[in-house]
């Protein structure tokens, strides 16, 4: 079994109710739901939270005992050197994940402090990026 750890960042407890335009009409936790169900063979851990130090403190924790991180740091990745700095600090591999097209919506989207530090990035695929690096875990995690 893999261990993979889906971290979400501020306002993404409101998927499925959030400007479904952006980010579209499904909850995070009917996505995860059909998530496990696609990928049996990963022990999914899932944690969502508004508060920037909390995510801090789940990437340390997580950091040093999964295959891997997929995280979608919201809001944050655009302003927090904190969040940066504690996956530079780590050892499991992490994928950003963004819903919407960032580069596509305006400029203060354009600059993330993660993306420089993370194996890859998938943006603007929708609620569909969290299962397209689940799958890049499975064919590359050591
Ligand atoms: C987001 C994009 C961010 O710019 C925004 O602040 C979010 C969600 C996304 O998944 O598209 O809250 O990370």
């Amino acid at each position: 079994m893999l261990n993979i750890t889906i971290i979400n960042g501020p306002n993404l407890n409101l998927l499925g109710k959030r400007e479904p335009s952006v980010y579209g009409n499904e909850s995070f936790d009917d996505y995860l739901m059909q998530l496990k169900k696609d990928f049996p063979q990963i022990n999914f851990s899932y944690l969502q939270s508004n508060i920037e130090g909390e995510l801090v403190d789940a990437i340390q924790k997580f950091g040093f005992n999964q295959d891997g991180i997929i995280l979608n740091p919201a809001a944050y990745t655009h302003t927090s050197i904190a969040i940066g700095d504690a996956i530079a600090a780590i050892k499991t591999p992490v994928i950003e994940v963004h819903i919407s097209n960032v580069h596509a919506r305006e400029d203060f989207r354009k600059t993330s402090h993660v993306s420089a530090k993370v194996v890859g990035s998938i943006v603007g695929l929708g609620l569909k990026g969290y299962a397209l690096a689940a799958e890049w875990f499975v064919k590359n995690a050591k």
